[in-house]
């Protein structure tokens, strides 16, 4: 069985790098047209450059969810598209700090980010969905949605979130064929991970993975690829958890 995406159009949030960009390439050479986006305008307008060159069926968009005004403008953008089939909420930020001690402005911009931004594109892609009578939903939650660790918990307060706005929306959407699920990855190898995890720390976590070693960035693009494509057929609400065994120990 092939997971194919011709004629569909997906979107994939902070695309340029780590999950969302694997995810990204992965619907890339299965046909998708793409919308995607970052935050860096240079970085966007040579990726948009580079699609055009070699007429890559994708755009790239430059916008930061902690930005109400920029979250505006790229829902407005993202109205000419006559239909969208696949939402990917992927894009996150994880800012550590004890309980006691985080700042206002992290509690603010992770919410914005994490949790605000997927809310409101499954607000007006969930409309454009039910009109197709088909689509699929993914949010890009983490095993720290489920379980916690210290110095999570504005992060895990909005991953947990996140697979309540899944259920909540997977029950309303589900009778017009729009399944929306939750792919919690684990520890993943990208630049999130070596920003907040020493190396040190990740040789010690990767002993204590049953799999023993670090998710990469395909092992989650695959799971995320099957739940957007029509081999999907009858599962929705649920948490995929992606994690080489890590919360079963
Ligand atoms: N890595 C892990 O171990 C792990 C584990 C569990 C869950 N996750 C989740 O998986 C998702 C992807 O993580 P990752 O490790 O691939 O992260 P990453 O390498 O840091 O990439 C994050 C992506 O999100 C974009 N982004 C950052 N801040 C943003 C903002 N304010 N507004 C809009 N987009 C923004 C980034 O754009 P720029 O390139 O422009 O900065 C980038 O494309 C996140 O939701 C994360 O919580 C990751």
């Amino acid at each position: 069985m092939n997971i194919e995406f011709q004629n569909k159009i997906v979107l994939v949030t902070g695309s340029t790098r780590g999950i969302g960009r694997q995810i990204a390439e992965d619907f890339g050479k299965s046909g998708a047209q793409l919308i995607l986006t970052g935050t860096q305008q240079r970085q966007i307008d040579q990726l948009n450059a580079r699609a055009k060159k070699l007429r890559l069926k994708r755009r790239y968009y430059c916008v930061d969810f902690s930005s109400r005004e920029s979250l505006r403008t790229f829902l407005k953008e993202i109205e000419q598209y006559k239909r969208i089939d696949v939402c990917v909420n992927n894009a996150g930020i994880n800012r550590l700090n004890e309980v006691d001690r985080t700042k206002e402005e992290d509690w603010d911009d992770m919410i914005e980010v994490n949790l605000r931004a997927p809310f409101m594109l499954i607000r007006q892609i969930g409309k454009q969905m039910k009109k197709q009578r088909y689509g699929r939903i993914i949010n890009i939650s983490s095993i720290f949605g489920i379980v916690s660790r210290e110095k999570r918990s504005i992060y895990t307060t909005t991953k947990s979130g996140l697979h309540g706005l899944t259920v909540a929306a997977a029950l309303e959407l589900a009778k017009y064929n729009v399944l929306v699920n939750t792919v919690s990855p684990g520890f993943t190898r990208t630049d999130l991970t070596n920003k907040n995890l020493s190396k040190e720390d990740q040789k010690e976590i990767a002993r204590q993975v049953p799999m023993q070693r670090f998710g990469n960035t395909q092992d989650i693009s695959k799971v995320v690829l099957f739940c957007a494509s029509v081999l999907n057929t009858y599962m929705t609400g649920q948490n995929i958890i992606v994690d080489g065994g890590f919360i079963c120990a």
